[in-house]
Order: structure tokens, then C-alpha cells, then sequence
């Protein structure tokens, strides 16, 4: 934020712009009207070089007649008028190089502000106006990391893919996790291994595996046994992938796949995410009405509300606004013993406020019976005659700790279509 306010500053002090492109044109005027007059006055004499015209000024054979004289005086001060054109015209020319070079310095904001007002519209009639919300995606950084971006360069399709991170504590649930996006026909997912053992697993099984530099300094957080290291870890690598230009589908190992997640997406905002809300007013929104009875006529509070998103499986697109999101819940995560989940949300929600300049990145929330939880699943999904017809993209078993055989049960359920097979399950993961 600070490092932006001060690049804009020098721009700022020669704004508007509008004047720095007038005295560029009006130096190009006068260069122009000086060589329109020169060429008028000495048609012949002016672009022809130094050299030459020191050689008619050679003494030659000729009686110094006062003809000659006459002629030498004025081709004199010719010389010297010229010299002057010249001296005023490397002048303006040095002004002009300054001008270019100093627009050239602030090219990129000025590129901004002209952008801006070359797109200054009226707004149209009622009811007609929209706005953006599709960022313009990053240019992407191929140097950054030359690795990755040869492997997403095979693997990757429309420049999109599903990551996810694994380390051999969640071996089992991997195994599961990448059987069905196989069984659905996803080519484009990879594994980030964040150890040796599952490294080789993913080799011997075939699946698209990345392991970071072992001399990369976050990859030794990576392999300490805490949640929310591997947390703050996952917002660091994913800004990799945003770098090299790809869009990332942010997937948890706790997930089951039974359609292809890119045929069902959006793509219109910075951030695509599933919902840890259960039916659409928590998901999509809702008022919460606090009730202040010391208040009488206006004992009713207004709040708006949403349910988190839930940051184990997300759509980002490669935007400022996206690699932004994951610097600032990155940052927070280092700092302390803080739920990436809590930090991304709110990162993602909270306006600006005095002493806090809030994110502007566009967000959408997923259909939450096609991106389910495992508490819609549980609790409302298997008991409902017609939602429990519906398909799902995607099951998450993000709300039960008994998440290796409940994921095989959603597998049973919606791939072998054994009707019976969540039944033993109780709503909740008993404490
Ligand atoms: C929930 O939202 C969906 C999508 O907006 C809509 O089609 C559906 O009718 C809603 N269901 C209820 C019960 O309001
Ligand atoms: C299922 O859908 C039918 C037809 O839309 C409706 O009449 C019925 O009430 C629904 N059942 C439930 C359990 O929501």
C-alpha cells in the first residue's frame, strides 16, 4: 500500500496529464516552425554537413573583391544564425527527451489514468448499469519459477488446474481423493507433495506430482506437523501459480469428486469459493436481526450476514486483487497462531474502516448443492427425496472428523449408487 502511494507520487505532482502532453506537442510546434524557417532562409545550406561547408569558407583563388567581402560577412552571420537554430533546436530537443523520459518513468500509472479517462462513460439508463467485476488477469511471470511453469505447461488446461497440498499423514484420503478425479476424467490437477514418501506415491499411482526446491526455506515450514504452518503455506505456494498466470481450483484432500469442476464454474470474480452455509440464506446471504430491548420503538438491529467461505476449496484467478488476498492472509498467518479459514474470510469481507484499507476483490459464492458440504450431505441432502436426486459436483467432508469413511460412503452412495450406504452415519462426527 505504502510502497504504491509512493510510486505514484512523482505522477501525481506533474498531473494533470493533459498539460505534460501539451507542452510535448507545443515543443514539437516550435521544432517544426524553426526547421520550416531555416529551410525557407537557406534551402540548400542547412542539412548539408559541417564539414562541407567548411570547405567553401577554405580560402580559394579568388581577388578579395568587395563582392566577396560582402558575401563572406553575410555567410558569417549566416553561420552564426544557424548555429543559433541549432543551439535552440538541441535545446528543445533535450526538453522533448526530459518530457518523454519522464512520462516514460510514470508510464505505468499513466497508462492507468489514460486507460480511465479514455473509457469515461455515462452512466446508461436505469437499471442498465453494471460493474466491472472481472479483473484483467496478471501478465504472467515464467522466470519466476521455470519448473513449475514447464510442468503446468503440459499439465494445465485453458490455463487452469486443481492443486492440492499433501503430506504422508493424509496418504489414504489422497489415494481416494485422486481415484475419483480420475474416475471423472480430470486431467488437469496436481499434487504439491510436501514429502519424499508422498512423492513416490503419487509416482507409482501415475499422478501429477510437484515437490518444491528443497533449499526453498518455506518448504522446511512445510514439513512441520502444524495445520496452521501448512496453512500459511498453501497461500504462499498458490501465489506461484497465480504468478505464472494460472487460475487455481484450491482443493482440500478431503474432497470427492463426481463431476468435472471446471464445466461449473463462473469465472466473473477474483475469488469462486464453496460455502460452509447449508441452505441459501446462510450461504448466500441473509439479515440477522439483533434485538436491543432497551431500544423499544427500534428493538430491531439490522445485521447482514453470510456463513464463511470455505478456504479448502476455492476458484482464484491470476488478478492483483487475487494475489493480494493471498499476500495479506499469508502475512497474518505468520505473524500468529491464527485459522486460515477466519483470516481469509476476513480479508476477503471486511470493508475499510479507519486504519484499515479492506480488499477490493470481486467474489461469488458456489451452488451449494452442486459444491456440497459434508453438513448439507448429512443433515438436510440424504433425508430430502428431491435434493437427494440431485448430482454434486463436488462433496466435501470439510464438517466431520471421521472424514476417510465418510468420503468412501459418498463414493458408495454416488458412484455405486448403494442407497443404504450413509445411513450408519450419524449428522455430526460424535465429540
Ligand atoms: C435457493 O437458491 C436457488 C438459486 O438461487 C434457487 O433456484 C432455489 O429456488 C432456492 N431455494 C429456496 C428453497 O429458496
Ligand atoms: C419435491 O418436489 C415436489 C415437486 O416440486 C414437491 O411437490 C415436493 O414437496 C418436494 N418434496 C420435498 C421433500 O421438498
Amino acid at each position: 500500500m505504502i510502497e504504491r502511494r509512493e510510486r505514484e507520487g512523482p505522477l501525481m505532482k506533474n498531473s494533470p496529464q493533459s498539460l505534460l502532453i501539451s507542452r510535448i506537442i507545443t515543443t514539437v510546434i516550435i521544432g517544426v516552425l524553426a526547421g520550416c524557417i531555416i529551410v525557407f532562409y537557406f534551402p540548400n545550406d542547412f542539412f548539408v554537413s559541417q564539414s562541407i561547408t567548411s570547405i567553401r569558407h577554405l580560402p580559394v583563388a579568388v581577388p578579395k573583391t568587395q563582392e566577396n567581402s560582402a558575401e563572406s560577412e553575410s555567410s558569417d552571420r549566416v553561420n552564426m544564425l544557424k548555429s543559433e537554430f541549432v543551439a535552440l533546436l538541441s535545446d528543445k530537443n533535450a526538453e522533448l527527451k526530459k518530457q518523454v523520459r519522464e512520462l516514460t518513468e510514470g508510464k505505468d500509472q499513466a497508462e492507468k489514468k489514460l486507460l480511465a479517462l479514455s473509457k469515461q462513460e455515462k452512466a446508461g439508463p436505469f437499471g442498465t448499469v453494471k460493474a466491472l467485476r472481472t479483473n484483467p488477469t496478471v501478465a504472467p511471470d515464467e522466470f519466476l519459477n521455470p519448473r513449475l511453469a514447464n510442468l503446468l505447461e503440459k499439465i494445465a488446461v485453458k490455463r487452469e488446474i486443481i492443486v492440492t497440498l499433501a503430506n504422508s499423514n493424509v496418504k489414504a484420503m489422497l489415494e481416494v481423493w485422486f481415484t475419483n478425479i480420475k474416475r471423472v476424467g480430470i486431467p488437469n490437477y496436481l499434487v504439491v507433495a510436501l514429502d519424499d514418501e508422498i512423492a513416490k506415491f503419487c509416482e507409482s499411482n501415475k499422478v501429477p506430482f510437484y515437490q518444491r526446491d528443497p533449499d526453498n526455506d518455506i518448504d522446511t515450514v512445510g514439513k512441520i506437523p502444524n495445520g496452521g504452518a501448512v496453512s500459511g503455506l498453501k497461500f504462499r505456494i498458490l501465489r506461484e501459480f497465480l504468478q505464472l498466470g494460472y487460475s487455481v481450483l484450491l482443493s482440500d484432500i478431503d474432497i470427492v469428486y463426481l463431476q468435472n469442476p471446471f464445466d461449473h464454474l463462473y469465472r466473473d470474480s477474483d475469488v469462486e469459493s464453496m460455502s460452509d452455509g447449508h441452505n441459501n440464506m446462510t450461504a448466500y446471504g441473509y439479515n440477522d436481526v439483533f434485538k436491543d430491548h432497551g431500544m423499544g420503538w427500534s428493538t430491531n438491529v439490522y445485521t447482514t450476514r453470510i456463513f464463511v467461505y470455505n478456504s479448502g476449496f476455492f476458484y482464484i484467478r491470476p488478478t492483483i486483487p487475487s494475489i493480494e488476498l493471498l499476500d495479506r492472509v499469508a502475512a497474518r498467518l505468520s505473524k500468529g497462531n491464527a485459522w486460515d479459514q477466519a483470516v481469509f474470510n476476513e480479508e476477503l469481507f471486511h470493508p475499510s474502516h479507519p486504519g484499515y484499507d479492506g480488499l477490493h476483490a470481486a467474489k461469488r459464492t458456489m451452488d451449494i448443492y452442486l459444491f456440497m458440504n459434508s453438513r448439507v450431505l448429512f443433515r438436510t441432502v440424504r433425508n430430502d427425496a428431491n435434493l437427494s436426486k440431485l448430482k454434486p459436483v463436488i462433496i466435501h467432508v470439510n464438517y466431520h472428523r471421521d472424514k476417510l469413511p465418510r468420503m468412501k460412503a459418498v463414493v458408495e452412495y454416488y458412484v455405486n449408487g448403494n442407497q443404504d450406504a450413509l445411513k450408519p452415519f450419524p449428522d455430526g462426527t460424535p465429540r
